[in-house]
């Protein structure tokens, strides 16, 4: 039980880019009368390729600042940071915190081939957690695990050259369709931003299943007796990245979320963890 929750204070919500936008702009259609607070990690993303260690140590100082900030509950709106951190996350803080899990269960229970693909990050194809994830709801499934390096990137560099990702994207699911797949679960917060590409490439033959609506629940059910009643919400978002970009993308993207301040926040790593992440860049 969290009973000393301030009702006015806002949820803090962050991802290692704009992925988690994705779910924000459910949350806030969801939950109206909330404020809410962003961290986009642009300095430091992509997460799904770098040091399980690293990634933790960047959620808890993430999550640190938000508290700081005086949220009343997380939403860790990141796959990766959910399969590396949320356990740690949940025993260092006393507050509310929701992760995000591939929607695996719903895409099973969809399929009728019961080929299902699941789209990740490889941190998030690799962990622990989504592995008993797939492995209690999959048992009489087929379900394919399809690391998916390089398409963070891709989406964040911004609007490409739509042929080319269209090609791009072709060429990745035509052995999922391949392979009678009838279902395939963005496992990754970003994946949803290329919905209509995917969609389109293809052509009506798969469901795609995102997480947005699952956690927008879990969050209504946690604060459900610390609710906001403001008639005047506040949605804030920050980058860590000195070129904030995120100012595009929200008007691309989510054009119907109202953003009422987008800044750029400075949070260093610690220089040890500086030393590591060049190491495992290298
Ligand atoms: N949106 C994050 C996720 O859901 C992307 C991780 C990354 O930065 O690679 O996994």
């Amino acid at each position: 039980m969290h009973k000393e929750l301030n009702p006015t204070a806002p949820i803090g919500v962050f991802d290692s880019g704009i992925g988690g936008l994705t779910i924000l702009n459910e949350l806030t259609r969801q939950l109206i009368h909330e404020n809410f607070i962003y961290i986009a990690d642009q300095a430091y993303m992509p997460y799904g390729t770098k040091a399980p260690e690293l990634i933790l140590q960047r959620c808890i100082q993430i999550t640190d600042r938000l508290v700081q900030q005086g949220c009343k509950a997380i939403v860790v709106a990141c796959n990766t940071a959910t399969a590396m951190a949320i356990d740690t996350l949940r025993s260092r803080f006393s507050l509310p915190i929701i992760g995000v899990e591939p929607a695996v269960k719903p895409a099973l229970l969809h399929s009728q081939s019961k080929h299902v693909a699941v789209l990740a990050t490889p941190v998030t194809i690799n962990s622990p957690r989504f592995r008993q994830l797939v492995y209690r709801y999959g048992s009489d499934a087929n379900t394919l695990l399809v690391p998916c390096p390089g398409w963070v990137e891709l989406i964040e560099s911004g609007p490409s050259n739509s042929e080319a990702l269209r090609a791009f994207l072709s060429e990745s699911l035509q052995p999922l369709l391949d392979s009678h797949v009838d279902s395939i679960v963005l496992g990754c917060t970003h994946y949803p931003i290329l919905k209509n590409e995917l969609v389109e490439v293809t052509q009506n033959r798969v469901s795609f299943f995102d997480s947005a609506a699952g956690v927008s629940r879990q969050l209504l059910r946690v604060i459900e007796a610390h609710r906001s009643m403001s008639e005047n919400r506040t949605v804030h978002l920050f980058s860590t990245s000195k070129q904030n970009y995120l100012a595009p993308f929200v008007n691309r993207y989510i054009s119907s979320l109202k953003v009422d301040l987008i800044e750029s926040v400075h949070l260093p790593l610690p220089e040890v963890n500086k030393l590591e992440l060049e190491t495992s860049q290298a």
